[in-house]
């Protein structure tokens, strides 16, 4: 077997070899001639003649292999007491007929589908419909309220949308139908028709631009696969930038087949008929990647949990769940595991269920914070690998590499540079620096096959926000080092993008939000140390002249703008009203600073603030609340 360093070497020095190998692992209707181009910000593309379609790779080609009684899909809903498997051969038929009803409406390659559905099967079946077809999906993550929606659909400009009549949190039943029609009130851009899969928990009343789920599958043809280049987009999924507007991240359909194939193996390790469980959501990458399109290609079966790591009924149910489909390899975001802690700290409900079946556990979204990562290495018997990445890369950066030679676990750090990633750590000055030394997290092109192609509709972005910076080099947006042995340790953003129970918000837009309320004259909006979620947003707000002082109410009416705009998942539900922002003497608000103090860090005080008293205020304001670790920030 390859060593990891001659795999990521041979990867490095000869990236057009290298990925040309692993192409051969998936099947292609025509398999690529031209293994690497560039696009004009030097940025990579692969495989660009070569003809395929993912759905085919996913699907008809196991049904053809012989796995077609396989489960394809267990699908465990404990919020609905439901339980369902689905062979590879009956999600075939039905992404196939889902895929011709799609036909029906008009749909054809190219054009776009905004899919926003809870954690059903459907969900699954409609983004391999779109893929079949060729069309481009975008799937919006139930979390997010009308006004989100509306900017996807705006931006996206989809024929169809396709949703489900409603969701199902722990405590309540969501109708989706509302949030839909608001969305598509708000959006200039107005999508044909809208495909509603009602669930018996809450139907919809369906109007004049909505079809029946079930009405248009019975009287649907199946569909065949769409031949598509490699370089076609595959699907559009928006996620949390730096302004107010999401960015829709552009990904391909040849170089993410053959990226996800390899990290199946390479990472994951797991070989056809293995069950892999992904408890994470549809609406985000790691739901696309490892729930819905990496499973299925590989020839596992992929569980799809709708429920939460905790409450439904317990903490134990990620437990019950690995025991009950013979799960081998388990990935979460920390967050789950830091409630499943809290509320079962002597993880007691495990030893109720038989996990022998499974192999490792991988975490990402998030820092997986040392105390957690010790939790649960005491707790179980199988290795606890931090691995990293984003919605950008579409498949880990950085990861403890079980199918190809399994590492020693470093608390803090997500190993090494997966094959393919070059990934360096730049000072401020663009130079690389030496072991030990922080700076930004960058990628030196060619990016492996796998990562965005562009942003939906804005090519300029896409160079501005991730190329300019560091010419020949992309960069993550999150600051790190690399230790004397090679490891990387990834210590957060360092940006206005922060993460929320694993989830990826942008302060920048909750700030755009607050400062429009009529009573508040500036804002800040920053994250915080949150014991459960990892970080929490926090907003600082001076009020307008002529503010009435109920502070109260002010606080309120900012909460439930942030949950109406953006949506509940945003988590924005603490205000500090304060006299001062610190700010420098040419008006910028020292936002890294105000972190730092929330973190409980050391902070100075910079010779280019205006008022250092403004400093000490919001300190000792937050300490007051309680707010993050600012009881233990010291000024030095
Ligand atoms: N649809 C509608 N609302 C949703 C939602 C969805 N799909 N997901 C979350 N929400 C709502 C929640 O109900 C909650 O509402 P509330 O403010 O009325 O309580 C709010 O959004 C915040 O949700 P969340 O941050 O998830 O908090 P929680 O207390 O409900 O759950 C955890 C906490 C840790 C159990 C949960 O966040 C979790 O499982 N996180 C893992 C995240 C993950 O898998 N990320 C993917 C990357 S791997
Ligand atoms: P998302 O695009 O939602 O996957 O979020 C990506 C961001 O989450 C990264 O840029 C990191 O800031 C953070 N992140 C994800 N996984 C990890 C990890 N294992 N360690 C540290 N940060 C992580």
């Amino acid at each position: 077997m390859d060593s990891y360093r001659s795999q990521f070497n041979r990867s490095i020095e000869q990236p057009e070899a290298f990925w040309a190998e692993q192409a051969r692992r998936i099947p292609w209707f025509q398999p690529p001639t031209t293994i690497l181009e560039y696009d004009d910000t030097g940025h990579a593309r692969w495989f660009v003649d070569g003809e395929l379609n993912i759905c085919h790779a996913a699907l008809d080609f196991h049904v053809e292999q012989g796995r077609g009684d396989q489960p394809a899909i267990y699908w465990d809903s404990p919020v609905t007491d439901s339980k369902r498997t689905i062979t590879f051969g009956e999600m075939r038929d039905q992404v196939a007929l889902f895929a011709g009803a799609l036909k029906g409406l008009g749909v054809e390659k190219g054009d776009r589908v905004v899919i926003y559905m809870p954690m059903v099967p459907e969900a699954l079946v409609a983004m391999y419909a779109c893929a079949r077809l060729g069309a481009v999906h975008s799937v919006v993550f139930g979390g997010f309220a009308p006004h989100e929606l509306s900017v996807r659909i705006e931006d996206a400009e989809p024929k169809v949308v396709v949703a489900a009549s409603c969701g199902i949190e722990v405590d309540r039943v969501l109708p989706y139908k509302p949030i839909i029609d608001k969305a598509i009130e708000q959006s200039t851009y107005k999508p044909q028709a809208c495909v509603i899969f009602q669930r018996e928990q809450q139907r919809a009343e369906l109007g004049a631009r909505d079809h029946d789920w079930s009405a248009l599958m019975s009287e649907a043809q199946p569909a065949g696969c769409v031949a598509m280049k490699a370089s076609d987009p595959l699907y559009v999924l928006y996620t949390s930038g730096t302004t107010g507007k999401p960015k829709g991240v552009v990904r391909d359909t040849g170089g993410y087949a053959v990226a996800l194939h390899y990290s199946m193996d390479v990472i994951y390790d797991v070989a056809p008929g293995d069950v892999f469980f992904s408890a994470s959501d549809v609406g985000w990458v790691v739901g696309h990647s490892y729930i819905v399109y990496a499973p299925l290609l590989r020839g596992c079966t992929t569980v799809v949990y709708e429920g939460k790591p905790v409450m439904t009924p317990d903490a134990g149910a990620f437990w019950r769940l690995i025991e009950a489909y013979g799960v081998k390899s388990f990935f979460t975001a920390p967050t789950a595991f830091r409630a499943i802690k809290k509320q079962d700290p002597d993880g007691k409900l495990l030893a109720q269920y038989d996990i022998s079946c499974l192999k490792a556990l991988f975490l990402a979204g998030e820092r997986l914070d040392p105390p957690t990562y010790h939790w649960l290495d005491d707790l179980l018997e199988v290795p606890v690998l931090d691995h990293w990445w984003q919605t950008e890369t579409g498949w880990p950066i950085a990861a403890n590499l079980q199918g190809l030679e399994p590492m020693p676990t470093k608390a803090g750090s997500a190993t090494v540079p997966v094959p393919g990633f070059n990934v360096q750590i730049l000072g401020r000055d663009g130079q690389q620096v030496g072991a030990m030394r922080q700076g930004s997290v960058v990628i030196k092109q060619p990016m492996p096959p796998g990562c965005l192609i562009g942003i939906w509709s804005d090519p300029q972005r896409f160079h501005d926000a991730y190329m300019a910076a560091f010419p020949g080099y992309y960069l993550t947006g999150d600051g790190g080092y690399i230790d004397e042995d090679g490891y990387l340790f990834i210590l957060g953003r360092t940006d206005d993008v922060i993460n929320v129970a694993g989830h990826r918000l942008s302060t920048g837009e909750m700030e755009e939000v607050v400062g429009a309320h009529r009573a508040v004259a500036e804002c800040a909006v920053i994250g915080i140390h949150d014991a459960l979620k990892g970080q929490v947003p926090v907003g600082l707000v001076i009020p307008k002249d002529g503010f009435n002082g109920d502070e109260a109410q002010l606080e309120k009416e900012l909460i439930d703008l942030v949950r109406n705009r953006i949506g509940p998942v945003a988590c924005f539900k603490q205000v500090l009203v304060v006299d001062k922002l610190p700010k420098t003497r040419s008006g910028k608000i020292l936002r890294k600073l105000l972190r730092n103090i929330a973190d409980g860090k050391e902070f100075g005080i910079p010779s280019t603030i205006d008022d250092p008293a403004s400093l000490q205020d919001v300190h000792d304001a937050m300490r007051e609340r309680s707010l993050g670790l600012a009881h233990e920030a010291r000024q030095v």
